[in-house]
């Protein structure tokens, strides 16, 4: 007992000395008039990681005042009740709710397109896929569920026209994952890839697998999984030749500036230590052709 007891306050000082070292460290320049956002998917599970992620993200916006949160699917899981969208998503991110940051959700495999894309919160505005503008920057909505021709032609039409320096795609199937438990979209990078590779799109962020990666660029593209939201397969990351950083021992969110020809990100763990952070750098001149930096601490 007495053994015990000494090993739980061994833990206990352990958790406090990671949250002292880790707490809310912010590794982000803050440019004035930048464009910042936070992402993350497959949050929807109302569990008390969810709620422990929610409460980092808001210090973290105490810091770092993010507008908007793009959601990458399975936002809602397990109903789509009043109670579902209140203990799921209207509770655990109501004080970043209240301070006025937007969500623009895409579909996972486990929402119900037709509730969600009429739920105001969501800002879809009765659309499964959808493009809106910030600053410099395009972003691009997807529903992976269902990668019909209608929405190929769509995608392909809204990336043509668009004048924005920044293209960033995001949706729930990643085209790029080492996890175990799902892995790549081998059939949705056929269709999607090379539409991103020829319209420029700089940035693709999936989430799906239940783990935070970031992908080594491919074809001059940064990927992102961010699916560790809320829901979590710690030790599902198998880090393949693929992986630039990884990270599937806690849940995590990614917080993103863009300032003219940079994109700053980091990621952040439910106790607040930055798993990953870097720059992208975006080259005016060739679409698609991006240098990257890593800064900060490796997450291996
Ligand atoms: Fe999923």
């Amino acid at each position: 007992m007495r053994n015990l007891r000494r090993v739980l306050r061994s833990v206990l000082i352990l958790v406090c000395l990671s949250l002292v070292v880790h707490g809310q460290q912010l590794v982000l320049p803050l440019h004035s008039g930048s464009v910042r956002f936070a992402a993350f998917g497959d949050m929807g599970t109302g569990t008390a990681a969810q709620y422990e992620l929610a409460r980092m993200m808001y210090s973290l916006h105490e810091k770092f005042p993010f507008d908007f949160v793009v959601m990458l699917g399975d936002n809602i899981y397990g109903g789509n009740t009043s109670t579902d969208f209140r203990t799921k998503f209207e509770l655990p991110y109501k004080l970043l709710l209240d301070h006025g940051v937007k969500f623009y959700a895409s579909l996972g495999n486990h929402d119900n397109a037709a509730i969600e894309k009429a739920y105001k919160p969501f800002n879809m505005d009765g659309q499964q896929y959808y493009t809106y503008k910030k600053g410099n920057v395009q972003f691009f909505a997807l529903d992976s569920n269902y990668m019909d021709p209608k929405e190929v032609a769509w995608l392909t039409k809204e990336l043509r026209n668009s004048g924005a320096d920044w293209k960033i795609c995001y949706f729930h199937h990643p085209l790029y994952s080492s996890a175990a438990f799902h892995g790549s979209s081998l059939e949705l990078r056929q269709i999607l890839e090379p539409l991103f590779v020829q319209h420029g799109v700089q940035v693709v962020i999936a989430g799906h697998d239940h783990v935070y990666e970031r992908v080594k660029p491919q074809k001059g593209i940064s990927y992102f999984v961010a699916g560790s939201g809320g829901a979590l397969r710690r030790g599902n990351l198998r880090k393949t030749q693929l992986t630039e950083v990884g990270y599937d021992q806690d849940q995590v969110f990614l917080l993103v500036e863009i300032s003219g020809d940079e994109l700053d990100f980091q990621a952040v763990s439910r106790i607040g230590k930055v798993v990953d952070s870097g720059s992208i750098h975006r080259n005016p001149k060739q679409n698609g052709d991006l240098t990257l930096e890593q800064r900060g601490p490796r997450a291996d």
